[in-house]
């Protein structure tokens, strides 16, 4: 059976015609011009723009450009292809780095689909990604039919259980990518005087845990570039004026990214 979108009104499957998305009781939803579908109503959203803002979804972009993380990048898409895969969604997807590399490495016959909250992402990924189906929608809230999905991913997204349940097929696998322990340690000892590492994730309940794996390379990065990855972060509101001034004191600086991959299966 393949993945469809459903209304994210009444629940019902969405069949597309036309370019437009349509269920049952007729309500409708337009595919953008830059390939996507937007199924957040507007009675939906918690504000006027809600995700990522530009600003954000732009550094990641620039910093993604550099290729740091092509390490994850080129991990998630070699193990997700190495599963049974008719149908994978990444949920929280942003601008579709991740959702892009794993379409590529899928036959054309997999579908891949990225949702996201924020349109500035899921804009900014349609219009380079025409082989992956975006949406912008809440992944609390997913716009998909039950039970079809051979594998959900989460990188560095909120993470709905129940929903995930719902929408996994009874063997597919979630893959959830967190922090590491040391995850930009070096980042964070210009503003904390005692770093915390990252605890492992809890097992999301309905699930269990099936494989962890931890990737870490600690790399020398650009101080610009560096100013990019502090965006996307978090803890981005505590650098102040004089962190970024002893920053540019140095071309570069050493960071360890750190990530966790966690495969669950539904229990
Ligand atoms: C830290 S970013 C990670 C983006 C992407 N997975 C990546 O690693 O590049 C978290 C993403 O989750 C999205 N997000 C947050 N809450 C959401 C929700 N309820 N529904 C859909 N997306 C959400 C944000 O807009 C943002 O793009
Ligand atoms: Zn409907």
């Amino acid at each position: 059976m393949t993945l469809h979108y459903r209304c994210p009104i009444c629940s019902t499957p969405l069949t597309e015609q036309n370019k437009t998305l349509r269920c049952d009781h007729n309500h409708q939803f337009d595919v953008a011009k830059e390939g996507y579908v937007n199924l957040l109503p507007v009675q939906f959203k918690n504000s006027r723009q809600p995700g990522d803002n530009l600003d954000m979804v732009q550094a990641r972009r620039a910093f993604f450009a550099t290729q740091h993380y092509q390490f994850l990048q080129t991990h998630l898409a070699h193990t997700i292809s190495a599963m049974p895969c008719a149908s994978v969604i990444d949920l929280g997807c942003g601008e579709g780095f991740y959702t892009q590399a794993i379409a590529s490495a899928l036959p054309e016959t997999s579908q891949v689909f990225g949702v996201d909250i924020s349109k500035p992402a899921i804009r900014y990924a349609a219009k380079r990604y025409p082989q992956v189906h975006f949406s912008v929608a809440s992944i609390k809230d997913a716009p998909f039919t039950a039970g079809q999905a051979d594998v959900l991913l989460s990188v560095f997204a909120p993470v709905f259980a129940e929903e995930m349940a719902r929408l996994l097929k009874p063997e597919g696998h979630l893959l959830v990518v967190s922090p590491g322990p040391k995850h930009l340690y070096e980042l964070k000892q210009h503003i904390y005087d005692d770093v915390r590492l990252h605890d492992a994730p809890d097992c999301p309940p309905g699930f269990v845990e099936v494989e962890q794996l931890h990737l870490e390379q600690t790399q020398q990065v650009a101080t610009d570039i560096v100013k990019h990855l502090i965006k996307m972060t978090p803890f981005a509101w505590k650098f102040k004026e004089s962190h970024y001034q002893t920053l540019e004191q140095a071309p570069d600086h050493q960071v360890t990214f750190s990530f966790l991959v966690t495969c669950y299966q539904k229990a």
